[in-house]
């Protein structure tokens, strides 16, 4: 699928992908900037919870696999 983790990946963007866009890691954690943030669908409770473990969490933290 077209998520911002396979994105980056198809544009030598570099952004780890650990676990394939199953929700079983946080290593495609990305900042989202500004406004594109709140247009974002809220992430899922299984989103949240590996978000919860990603590393130099903020406020604008999602994970790139989750963003379509
Ligand atoms: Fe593992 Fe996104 S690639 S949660």
């Amino acid at each position: 699928g077209d998520n911002v983790m396979y994105l980056a990946h198809r544009y030598d963007i570099e952004l780890e992908g650990a676990c394939e866009a199953s929700l079983a890691c946080s290593t495609c954690h990305v900042y989202v900037e500004g406004d594109y943030f709140n247009k974002l669908p809220e992430p899922k409770e299984e989103e949240d919870d590996m978000l919860d473990q990603a590393p130099a969490l903020r406020s604008n933290s999602r994970l790139g696999c989750q963003i379509i």
